[in-house]
């Protein structure tokens, strides 16, 4: 059956007509994402190309273009129309849109090409349910609605829509949501719901009241959020830029390497002697061996001396690296683009002769900078992380992780945030390592609090916000 879509090029397809009989359809310069296509047409008939300005400009229907292409060039040329028609289609290079009282009611973007993409005809009296990874945003003045399921979007062009897709979050037939929707008629919604079925923002109801996505095992796992990042982060699904695109350059001035002192009450940290330790060290393969998580301490504290070498082992600034795009650094841990976007604060329980509280750790003068004493936040912080292991000892020191997100947003675009938590990774493990050479008690700390953070620092929950936490005592298992 002729679906009465008005098909149309995407915004990004660009047309170059060489010469009346010769035209060039390609989609938009690959972006590192989304590869580019480019169809070289040579012995264009009058009616394709008008099909081809048609597509271009305002669409028209798969049976109007047909009537084009008859009018000026006879049924001979049909075929043509009808293979350019699926190779656009198959490219993802063509828009569906469903036009309702002369608007745009819906328009189904597609970003990658899909092999033999079909509408599925939609039951009348058939429930349908709106996908729980369906979600709607606005993007340039317009509504969308987007899955990490697929690779396509529907422009939600006016509040007819969008009312649908409210409707949609209870079961319902094609017939009921025409009476709850009158505005629109039964073939239009017809028309609504097979672009959202086909386009997986909608399950078909089942007998037994289960829908496919609840009954796949490989999906019922996923929470939203996650698939969500997952998609938007990773290559594929997606046609945004990925990866170094300094889309601030211009805008934003670069968030600086280090954060000015947080505070003037300093304490200088003891730095170990690295000569001697290269030579009397653990080997590299005992340390790797004898790793572990380490969650109850010996009743004598961890001391000053060690959380400096501690500290100096695993997160000192060790150089300053100059890029063509600014000032870098180097530290024992690796990090997404040599950034080092991750802020390191100390929280005190017990430590010989450094009081409980906060403190920032300067990476470059290897300090500590006290922001408060113990409080009811450092209590908190502590007893969040004393929580997270079980209740097995309240943490003598506590590691919050910090990332001033801009640093690595102003270099990196799609990535930033999950760059942020791989470079949590790196920490931790080095962390594991250093405290495990040094007969130190480790563990990592898999959720914190960021607005307690944010408010027992002052930080701004947008400009810094916690990522991480690793906690260190004294070793009783030695
Ligand atoms: C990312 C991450 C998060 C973790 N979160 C916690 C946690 O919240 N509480 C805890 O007691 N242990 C936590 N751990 C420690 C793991 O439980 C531990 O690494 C794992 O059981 C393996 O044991 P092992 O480290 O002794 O080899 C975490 C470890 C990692 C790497």
């Amino acid at each position: 059956m002729t679906q009465p879509f008005v098909l149309h090029f995407k915004p990004s397809i660009s047309r170059i007509e060489e010469s009346t009989d010769h035209v060039i359809v390609q989609s938009h310069i690959a972006n590192g994402n989304v590869p580019q296509y480019k169809l070289d047409i040579k012995q264009v008939s009058p009616g394709l190309l008008t099909v081809f300005r048609t597509l271009g400009n305002d669409g028209a229907t798969e049976k109007d273009l047909s009537n084009l292409v008859l009018d000026a060039d006879g049924f001979s040329e049909l075929p043509k129309l009808y293979y350019y028609l699926q190779k656009f289609i198959d490219l993802g290079m063509i828009c569906h849109t469903i036009v309702c009282e002369g608007y745009p009611l819906a328009t189904r973007l597609p970003i990658y090409p899909t092999q033999k993409f079909q509408f599925t005809d939609i039951k009348i009296d058939q429930k349908y349910v709106l996908s729980r990874f369906a979600y709607s945003y606005k993007e340039q003045e317009q509504l969308v609605l987007s899955s990490p399921l697929v690779s396509a979007q529907i422009i939600l062009a006016n509040w007819k829509g969008a009312a649908v897709i409210a409707e949609l979050t209870q079961p319902q037939t094609c017939q009921e949501l025409c009476t709850r929707i009158p505005d629109i008629s039964q073939q239009l919604m017809q028309l609504f719901l097979s672009l959202l079925l086909s386009t997986k923002m909608l399950c078909e109801v089942k007998m037994d009241g289960k829908t496919e996505e609840e009954t796949n095992k490989n999906l019922v796992s996923w929470e939203f959020h996650d698939l969500l990042f997952h998609c938007r982060h990773r290559k594929g699904k997606h046609s945004y830029p990925t990866g170094k695109t300094f889309r601030f350059l211009d805008k934003l001035e670069q968030p600086p390497l280090a954060k000015t002192k947080m505070s003037n009450d300093i304490i200088e940290l003891y730095r170990p002697d690295l000569k001697k330790l290269k030579d009397e060290d653990y080997s590299f393969t005992w340390v790797l061996e004898a790793r572990q998580s380490i969650r109850s301490y010996k009743d004598e504290p961890i001391t000053d001396r060690q959380l400096g070498e501690f500290l100096y082992r695993s997160a000192r600034n060790k150089r300053i690296i100059y890029k063509d795009y600014g000032e870098c650094t180097h530290r024992p841990y690796a990090n997404g683009g040599g950034r080092y976007e991750l802020e390191l604060y100390t929280i005190i329980n017990t430590c010989n002769n450094i009081t409980s509280g906060i403190y920032h750790y300067c990476p470059q003068e290897h300090q500590l900078c006290r922001l408060s004493g113990r409080n009811s936040y450092v209590e908190a912080l502590l007893e969040d992380a004393y929580f997270a292991t079980g209740k097995a000892s309240m943490p003598q020191v506590l590691f919050i992780y910090a990332a001033r997100f801009s640093r690595i947003a102003w270099v990196y675009e799609s990535i930033a945030y999950s760059l942020i938590l791989k470079d949590v990774g790196c920490l931790q493990q080095t962390m594991y390592l250093v405290a495990t050479a040094m007969n130190l008690a480790p563990c990592a700390i898999g959720c914190g609090n960021s607005d307690l953070f944010a408010t027992a620092v002052g930080a701004d929950y947008y400009e810094e916000t916690s990522v991480g936490e690793f906690i260190l005592g004294s070793n009783t298992e030695i």
